[in-house]
This record gives C-alpha cells, sequence and structure tokens, in this order.
C-alpha cells in the first residue's frame, strides 16, 4: 500500500484523562466575578445551576482529570474518532502541504458536542439531577445532550435559537427521537424571552438570548440544572480527548502540525484539538502555530473586545474576561448556526492575549466554497461551522504552495452538514451571501459593556 489515509487508534488506546490547559498556563486565568457584588464567584454562586463535580472541574488547576470509566464506556459507542489524511485534497490545491484532519462527525449526534454532553450528563445523574435545561444554535449541542439525557434516563428541554429552529425542522426530530424537548428561542416560556418578543415578535433568536431563557429555568427548580455546550472551562477541557487522540494518531503518521486550525463558536472544539498541543508546547515541546477561524459575520476574536461581559444576553450568568462582541450583539442570521454567539471562551480569549493562538475571519459563502471543494475531493459534507476550518487549512495549504514549503497541517472536522443541506442547495442556487452585521449595532453593543472597576 503506497499512501496510508486512516490513522485509527484501538479502544484501548482511547485516552482515560482529559487535559487540563490551566495547569500549564503562564499567567492564570481572571477570575469570575458576581455581577451584582463584583467580587470573584466562588462555588456556592453556581451551585444553583451545575453539579459540584463540575464546578470543581471548572476551577480546577490540575494537569490530567479522570474520565470516568462508565464515561469512556459511552465515548466507544464512537472514539477513538478517525485521523485522516487528506491526499486527494492535497492534489486537487497542488500544495506541497501535508493535510491531516480529525473528524468527529463520528459521533451519534455528528459533532464533538457529545464529549461534553455525555460527562455532563454523567456529572449531573451522580448529583441527583432530573432534569437538564440547555440552548442550541444550529442543533448540534441540542441533540447531543438530548442523546446524554436518554442514556442516563434525564428530562431535556431545549430553547433553540428560532432562525436555526427554521431552517433545520430534523434536528428538533433527532432531539425529540432521544426523548427531548424543543423550544424556538424567543419564547414564550420565559420571562425574558416574552421581554424579547415584545419588542420585536420576529426575533431571529441568538444564542445569547438562548442561554438567557434557559438559565431563568433552571434557577426554578431544585431538581434542575444548566448544560452549556461551549465556553465553560470544563466544557473545553472534555473536548481536549480531540486533540489528545490527534496527538497519538500524529505519531503514527510519523508527523506532527506545524499549523493546527479549527473553527471558533464559543471555543470548545477548536480548544478540543488545540490545547493539548500548547500544553505540549508550553512544557518544552513544539509550538505549533495555533489558528481559530471564525465568521467575518461574528468575529468576536478578531473585532470584539477584550473585556468583562456577560454570557447571555438577559444579564443572568456571571461576568467574564473575554473576547466580545457585547451581549446584545445579534449576529446575522448566516446558516453556520453554532458559531453566532457574542464572545469567546474566557480561556480561548486569555491565549489569543497570550499569543499562543492567532485568529482570522471568513464570510460565509468561501467557506461554503472550501466545504464543497472538500466534499468532492474527501467524500465528507462538512457542517457549515466546520467549513470555517476547512477554509482555514486551505488557506494555509495554499501558502504553503506560494512559499514552496511543505508543512504539516491538522484540523478538526468538528462535524458533518447532513441536516444543513438546505444551506448547501441555497449556496448551489446561488441564494447564499455574506451577511454583515451594522457597523452602529456593533458600536452600540460594545458600548453597552458593564462597567467592571480596575484594578481586578
Ligand atoms: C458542528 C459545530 N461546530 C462548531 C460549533 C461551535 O462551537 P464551539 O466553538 O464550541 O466548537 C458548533 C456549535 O453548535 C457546531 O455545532
Amino acid at each position: 500500500m503506497s499512501q496510508q489515509t486512516k490513522f485509527l487508534l484501538e479502544e484501548s488506546q482511547m485516552p482515560k484523562f482529559w487535559y487540563n490547559l490551566q495547569a500549564d498556563l503562564p499567567k492564570p486565568l481572571p477570575v469570575v466575578l458576581h455581577p451584582g457584588t463584583m467580587q470573584p464567584v466562588g462555588p456556592a454562586d453556581l451551585a444553583p445551576l451545575f453539579p459540584m463535580e463540575l464546578i470543581l472541574q471548572e476551577v480546577s488547576t490540575e494537569r490530567e482529570i479522570e474520565i470516568p470509566e462508565p464515561v469512556r464506556e459511552v465515548y466507544q459507542l464512537w472514539r477513538p474518532a478517525p485521523l485522516y489524511r487528506a491526499h486527494r485534497l492535497e492534489k486537487a490545491l497542488g500544495t506541497p502541504a501535508k493535510i491531516y484532519y480529525k473528524y468527529e462527525g463520528v459521533s451519534p449526534a455528528g459533532s464533538h458536542k457529545p464529549n461534553t454532553a455525555v460527562p455532563q450528563a454523567f456529572f449531573n445523574k451522580q448529583a441527583g439531577t432530573k432534569r437538564l435545561v440547555t440552548e442550541t444554535g444550529a442543533g448540534q449541542w441540542g441533540t447531543s445532550l438530548s442523546f446524554a439525557g436518554s442514556l442516563y434516563d434525564m428530562q431535556v428541554e431545549v430553547f433553540q435559537v428560532r432562525v436555526s429552529y427554521d431552517q433545520k425542522p430534523y434536528r428538533r426530530a433527532v432531539m425529540e427521537t432521544y426523548g427531548a424537548r424543543c423550544v424556538a428561542s424567543p419564547s414564550n416560556e420565559t420571562v425574558y424571552g416574552r421581554s424579547v418578543l415584545a419588542k420585536n415578535p420576529d426575533h431571529p433568536g441568538s444564542l445569547g438570548i438562548a442561554i438567557s431563557e434557559a438559565v431563568e429555568l433552571a434557577v426554578q427548580r431544585d431538581d434542575t440544572k444548566y448544560a452549556l455546550g461551549s465556553v465553560l472551562n470544563h466544557v473545553l477541557m472534555h473536548q481536549t480527548i480531540i486533540g489528545l487522540e490527534a496527538m497519538k494518531q500524529m505519531e503514527m503518521a510519523n508527523a506532527w502540525p506545524d499549523v493546527v486550525v479549527g473553527c471558533t463558536g464559543g471555543g470548545s472544539n477548536f480548544a478540543g484539538i488545540a490545547f493539548p498541543f500548547i500544553g505540549h508546547g508550553l512544557r518544552g515541546g513544539a509550538k505549533p502555530r495555533m489558528v481559530a477561524v471564525e465568521p467575518a459575520a461574528c468575529p468576536s476574536l478578531t473585532r470584539g473586545k477584550y473585556a468583562y461581559d456577560f454570557g447571555d444576553t438577559g444579564h443572568m450568568t456571571p461576568l467574564t474576561k473575554m473576547h466580545t462582541l457585547g451581549s446584545q450583539f445579534t449576529p446575522p442570521g448566516f446558516h453556520a448556526g453554532g458559531l453566532r454567539y457574542h464572545g469567546m471562551a474566557p480561556m480561548v480569549s486569555h491565549c489569543k492575549e497570550l499569543g499562543l493562538i492567532e485568529a482570522v475571519a471568513y464570510n460565509q459563502v468561501e467557506c461554503f466554497e472550501a466545504g464543497v471543494l472538500f466534499a468532492r475531493c474527501e467524500g465528507i459534507v462538512p457542517a457549515p461551522e466546520a467549513n470555517h476550518a476547512v477554509k482555514g487549512a486551505i488557506v494555509e495549504a495554499m501558502r504553503c504552495k506560494a512559499e514552496g514549503k511543505a508543512e504539516t497541517i491538522l484540523f478538526n472536522l468538528c462535524g458533518h452538514g447532513h441536516f444543513d443541506m438546505v444551506a448547501y442547495q441555497k449556496y448551489f442556487a446561488g441564494e447564499l451571501t455574506d451577511e454583515k452585521y451594522a457597523e452602529s449595532e456593533l458600536a452600540m453593543a460594545l458600548a453597552g459593556l458593564p462597567s467592571v472597576p480596575e484594578p481586578l
């Protein structure tokens, strides 16, 4: 056999620990603040929302945290996930670069999201939680938590951002198949949702609004907790299984990345592939470039301000320091619904401030163009979110071609796009356009950032 395409690990080679980048950071993360007191948030403040085990993971500085055996047993339904060498894409691009991609679309939900949905449901079950409430953009996270809830016999309620709810009716059907209930957000089921609808009955929704609705519901009942699909430290840590597996697989391929690329909505799949490599670099290993790719229509890392802000639009969450477009910013209704979030994970933002990662932004049409080329070479139809990573990898490969460099590029193909075919149909019909936000709206949202006393 002349060329190897797939690099597969045995189930016994699946990592038994998640990696916690907090252990290796040269400077600790800024503290999380209570918006009322402006004092650091403690575990007790978070207890109405999350089980204690997840709160402890959120603040842990241990380098490795064990993946409980029952969680590993569930992971085995789809993990270890394959790593591919994109021989045909390389050929189509005529690049000397070697392109590898880790494929997370093999999970039951079709993306990386079950990597954290399963442990979140597991730790909630252990703590006696009966009901989980959450938000979803693209529907990938809602599907994942619905799947995890069904494993542990827990009721799951999902607020799905209105524009995605309308664009992807079959996502809701999958959530219902797993036994969950899915509501379009803004909804009439919460005080906050009703207040948004009163001002604009046709509001397209946003992840920030859906989070407010889910949090409002979660704090009302002791048997109910909130689950977040991205942004938080423990969520990013659960996703590091992606990068930890990829490291082993790159070794199998006798290769090591010069560049690692991932798309960023809240930052979890990017962190999943990037953090183990960043940590390895901080401990004296090779330091690949880390490229976060975000949508130009919701550019938190490239155009946002690094400041304290709310994680939701209704101001029910604590304040975290992150790159933000302002919690009142409503991104236009472009198709990568999972990337329509006003903020970025504090850990990813911190890495950007420390110069450990780079960020770029691309428009949706060029990302679909990249995704279609990828599908025609490699066979997998990427999710619109994943198209951003494909675009980022192709840009790097073309740079290598221009510079005559045979660099190794690794990117995370975080999900398939089988529920996103309406977006592809629009692209082929020439009806997909680059959605733009109004600069005045961004300026207004940034002007509304909470004022936080310095120094912290
Ligand atoms: C396929 C896919 N990729 C990426 C994202 C963005 O989230 P994150 O940046 O946390 O990976 C989502 C979120 O829903 C998604 O569904």
